[in-house]
């Protein structure tokens, strides 16, 4: 809703009325508006509208009623740290394909709830697989897989520090920038520590000796767009037989979503030429690719609903990460289908998880922003409806990629047909 429609629907001066009124009747030095207003005021605020105050009064009460609304801003917007990403589109990271840059590991760094929950998950494997007897004669090997610049073996290092369990590190990083960094590091920081460092693809590495707990974060928004089933599938021969993994299982998941700021950003994606791989793009090839999104503005039609799920280790011979699945969602109001929303969970081990699906979302984590696949078009859909969304994860041995349509109430055409517009690359 934008600042017209709030004007039509609560006109200007019944705001100063209904201001005015409470002044004279109940404290007369502070203004205050009744619970019904400051509930859809505080809602105004949460979706970022602008208000404008206007007064046919001379007494100097204008600046009563600004202070009030100032105070009342500071007290209900959720301002926060991350606001200039809000509504923005991004490409996603390809770690695979890719080199990371140090601003992106940097800021990945900075999430407070991640690699504690990791470091919990490590603590508790370490405690499950050696008893307080053992502590002394028994080592246990941790491979941490694409450990960037070592927040996960920092994770390592302090969760066998905090159960007294004897350790050896195994570091393996595709990315030789990170791995300059980590030499620094362990030069540094962990030279008395049993560490050991591989400039190595996880799905080629060939080690010393097998692991006793596999670590690893190849999540990416949607929990396998990073490519974590292919590579972790490759590096469990790393694994003992009864080794553990972590995490152990991912989930995406999926609702259908109305959002005029997204649908207008894809529109806006084509004016820049320099986004995305692609340098000869079409509205249809932005239009068909799924995005990196921190949502605000944005009306659920329906509830995230999971999708697929991964494994690790995965028991299955022989392996195929190629899904496919089709979700309903009820629609409770008309409204116009955008695109879709998607999320993931994640279980590091047992009951350690990781979450940005909204209704499950692990507090004060930020690593992750949800992923939004479009729709070429915007479509009406009216309350009573069903949507119907097609969804399928495609593998071939260069590339893995996402298509989508609607098969109700209208159908589309399969997004991303073939992965034309966004594969995710494996070499
Ligand atoms: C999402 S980043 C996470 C980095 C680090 N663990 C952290 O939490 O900051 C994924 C890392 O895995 C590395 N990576 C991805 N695929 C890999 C592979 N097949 N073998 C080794 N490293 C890989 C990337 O270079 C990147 O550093």
């Amino acid at each position: 809703m934008n600042w017209a429609t709030f004007k039509n629907k609560f006109e200007e001066r019944t705001v100063k009325r209904t201001m005015r009124e409470r002044r004279t009747k109940g404290n007369k030095k502070n203004p205050v508006l009744p619970k019904a207003w400051q509930e859809i005021l505080s809602y105004f605020m949460r979706a970022r509208i602008n208000i404008i105050i206007s007064s046919d009064v001379h007494d100097g009460s204008l600046k009563l009623y600004a202070e009030y609304m100032m105070r009342f801003q500071d007290i209900n917007s959720d301002m926060h740290e991350l606001l200039a990403f809000e509504d923005v589109l991004e490409e996603p990271l390809q770690p695979l394909y890719d080199n990371l840059d140090c601003y992106t590991y940097e800021v990945f760094e900075k999430d407070p709830a991640k690699y504690k929950l990791y470091q919990e998950a490590i603590e508790q494997a370490l405690l499950d697989r050696v008893a307080e007897k053992d502590k002394e004669k028994k080592l246990t090997v941790i491979m941490v897989l694409g450990a960037g610049r070592g927040p996960l073996v920092r994770s390592a290092l302090n969760a066998a520090e905090n159960t007294g369990r004897k350790v050896r590190v195994y570091i393996i990083e595709k990315n030789p920038n990170a791995i300059r960094t980590l030499n620094a590091i362990a030069k540094k920081l962990w030279y008395k520590k049993d560490v050991h460092i591989f400039s190595k693809d996880m799905r080629e590495f060939s080690p010393p000796e097998p692991a006793d707990i596999l670590v690893s974060e190849l999540l990416g928004s949607f929990g396998d767009n990073e490519l974590s089933p292919e590579c972790l599938d490759c590096a469990q021969k790393l694994l003992k037989s009864d080794g553990i993994s972590i995490p152990c299982k991912s989930t995406s998941y999926i609702n259908p979503i109305m959002s005029s700021k997204l649908l207008n950003g894809v529109r806006q994606v084509l004016r820049h030429e320099t986004f995305g791989r692609q340098k000869q793009a079409t509205y249809h090839t932005h239009a068909e690719s799924g995005f990196v999104v921190l949502l605000k503005n944005i009306y659920n039609i329906g509830l995230p609903q999971s999708l697929f799920e991964f494994v690790h280790p995965n028991p299955q011979s022989p392996i195929d990460n190629s899904r496919y699945k089709t979700l309903r969602f009820e629609v409770e109001l008309d409204c116009v289908l955008t695109g879709i929303a998607g999320y993931f969970d994640t279980v590091l081990y047992k009951d350690i998880k990781l979450s940005i699906n909204p209704q499950t979302h692990t507090p004060g984590m930020f690593s992750w922003f949800p992923m939004y696949f479009p729709f070429t078009e915007p479509m009406d859909v009216k309350k009573g409806q069903t949507i119907e969304i097609h969804f399928w994860r495609c593998v071939t041995k260069q590339k893995i990629w996402y298509e989508w349509c609607l098969a109700a109430p209208l159908r589309t055409h399969i997004h991303n047909h073939g992965g034309r517009s966004c594969p995710i690359y494996c070499t």
